[in-house]
């Protein structure tokens, strides 16, 4: 018989992916397969060739772009010189987790189940689309089609004989083991090695500054965050981005240590229960209970299902224990999202919610139950050639009103809002990444930047990089509500066009009846626009975070094409096209 070995692949960027992916592992383990679950990007890929049996589980990102967990998994399955047979050997099925607002809908796991197809894999399965927009999330997709997996694999691998299916009632091992040692908190949580900042080393940043750039009255709180990353070796252009790797309030921590009953000074080490098991390689060895709650488990982010599953494993108290197996259960899943997801209920809060069974959760098992904090995305609002050793990030701080009583608050931009600067104690780990968008280094080549809200960020780090090269050509579509409240950097943007090194144009929604938005400006002002796209060979940027936003600019710039370049609405269409193909219409969206 073959040997019943699944390998389940995942590419993750928020946490949903991995998530689901862990699912799978649970279920193959339960009937009896080896099962190794890893980020893709973990996996020595050229062993690829020999795997029989894999689950690849994608989300999609950004503009339909890899997560960053398997970018380089990416880059090496699209070389060109792997043989169309490579993958001959392997049957699969493809996952995909993604957002059907967003136009590129699940494009990372459409593009790989061609790729894997064209390599020579068998796909036992359609791919899988999973839609956030879904009333009941991806799952709503990914259940149906993980009943049907199991229909196609368990016939192709048969359970061993005499053997059956692992049931419910069988809680399967935590991932990990916690051993506690003697010391307490001093010697633990060392600062590692001096190294170029990266998601296992960040640098730890001190506040420099941090302003409020909205108008007290304003219903937005927008900071302007500044860094000092002297002698981090941190470089960075304009496009750039920061991530940044927040940490629970203080008292949220001291909150789950007390429902848990742990001792916030005690020291463990971790050990994997199953020999080749990954230890979590953001965690320090040994650690503190603090450091774990404090810095690494995601004790606001909403519950997933797995979470009540796991914790209904826990309940010595009845009542607790039925609601928990129904929020698990497929029936339950309708009461589930309205009790979690619609309210955004944190995953303190529903700890606060089932006591009995929060305090007697083992400990091994608190990595199996709650996802590790994700770290945060800004686009680089500085430049370092006018801002040397020193980072600047423009902060929408997140807040908003649910049914719930307490508001709601992104757990990042609240966290950064707090801190103060000189204080000295508390510092941001934070370290750089790429960004998506490439500005022009040819000298003479004009920019137009779309960018209403903290949308500006990117390009106010291209304005002060071009124009500490002495760059003019730069031109600027900004809109905010009002220009007494939230028309930040303001000031600076006004000084750039008395020196002539910008030109400015401001749609501020909420100063008149009628809403004026960016897109309405650069309709009025469709001549300048095709003149710099047609014959200065302007290169355009987009970025924001309203979602009808990107839509709404890039209708007025086919309207500007057809008006100003004569083209027909097809061409216009295809005109917008090769601009993005050519990489002179390029787009940083997020919601
Ligand atoms: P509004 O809130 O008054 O609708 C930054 O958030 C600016 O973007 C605000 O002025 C906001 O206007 C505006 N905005 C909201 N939706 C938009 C859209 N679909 N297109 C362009 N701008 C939009």
């Amino acid at each position: 018989m073959a040997e019943r070995k699944l390998l389940v692949l995942f590419g993750s960027q928020t946490g949903t992916a991995q998530d689901t992916a862990e699912r799978i592992g649970r279920e193959a383990k339960r009937r009896r397969f080896h099962c190794r679950v890893e980020a893709l990007d973990s996996y020595p890929v050229a062993q690829l060739i020999q795997e029989l049996l894999v689950v690849f589980v994608c989300a999609t990102t950004g503009q339909g772009d890899p997560p960053d967990n398997m970018k380089n998994f990416w880059r090496f399955i699209f070389r060109k010189n792997l043989s169309p047979a490579s993958l001959c050997q392997m049957d699969y099925a493809v996952l995909g987790l993604g957002d059907s607002s967003y136009p590129k809908f699940n494009f990372v796991a459409k593009k790989l189940h061609k790729r894997l197809q064209q390599l020579g894999a068998s796909p036992i399965l359609p791919v899988a689309l999973g839609d956030d927009q879904h009333d009941l999330g991806p799952d709503a997709v990914v259940d149906p089609w993980l009943l049907d997996l199991w229909g196609r694999i368990l016939p192709l691998y048969p359970l061993p004989p005499g053997l059956g299916i692992i049931g419910p009632d069988v809680l399967l091992p935590s991932k990990f083991t916690l051993h506690f040692l003697d010391e307490r908190s001093s010697g633990c949580d060392g600062e590692a090695a001096r190294q170029a900042p990266s998601e296992l080393h960040p640098f730890a940043a001190q506040v420099v500054s941090n302003l409020r750039v909205t108008a007290e009255s304003h219903f937005q709180d927008v900071r302007l965050i500044e860094f000092d990353v002297t002698g981090s070796g941190i470089e960075y252009s304009a496009g750039d981005v920061v991530m940044i790797q927040p940490r629970n309030a203080p008292e949220d921590v001291q909150q789950f240590c007390q429902l848990l009953r742990l001792d916030p000074d005690r020291c463990f080490v971790l050990k994997p229960s199953e020999p080749g098991t990954p230890l979590p390689a953001h965690l320090p060895q040994p650690c503190t209970i603090q450091h774990l709650v404090a810095c690494y488990l995601d004790i606001s982010c909403v519950p997933r299902r797995s979470f009540f599953e796991l914790l209904s494993w826990f309940s010595p108290n009845e009542l607790e224990r039925e609601k928990l197996q129904e929020f698990s259960s497929a029936q339950g899943q309708e009461e589930l999202y309205s009790y979690c997801n619609r309210p955004r209920r944190t995953t303190l809060e529903v700890l606060c919610d089932f006591p009995h069974t929060t305090c007697a959760v083992p400990l091994d098992y608190l990595l199996d139950l709650i996802p590790r904090i994700q770290p945060r995305a800004f686009s680089i609002a500085s430049s370092m050639l006018a801002l040397p050793n020193r980072l600047q990030i423009l902060l929408a701080v997140v807040q908003y009103k649910t049914r719930l009583s307490k508001p709601r608050r992104g757990l990042c931009s609240t966290w950064l809002a707090s801190l103060r600067p000189q204080q000295g104690a508390v510092r941001v780990p934070l370290w750089v990444k790429r960004g998506g968008m490439k500005f022009p280094v040819e000298p003479d080549t004009p920019i137009i930047m779309i960018g209403p809200g903290t949308g500006v960020a990117p390009f106010r780090a291209a304005i002060q990089e071009r124009v500490a090269h002495g760059r003019k050509g730069n031109y600027l579509f900004f809109g905010c509500r009002q220009k007494s409240k939230d028309f930040y950097c303001g000031a600076e943007w006004q000084e750039l066009v008395k020196s002539g090194h910008l030109t400015l144009f401001t749609a501020f929604s909420r100063d008149q009846e009628e809403k004026i938005y960016v897109q309405h400006r650069i309709r009025e002002n469709k001549g300048l626009v095709w003149d710099l796209l047609s014959r200065g060979n302007a290169h355009i940027y987009l970025a924001g975070n309203a979602k009808q936003m990107p839509a709404a600019v890039a209708e007025a710039l086919k309207s500007v094409f057809q008006l100003e370049g004569d083209l027909s609405p097809s061409e216009a269409e295809e005109y917008l096209t090769a601009l993005e193909r050519s990489h002179r219409f390029q787009m940083e969206t997020w919601s």
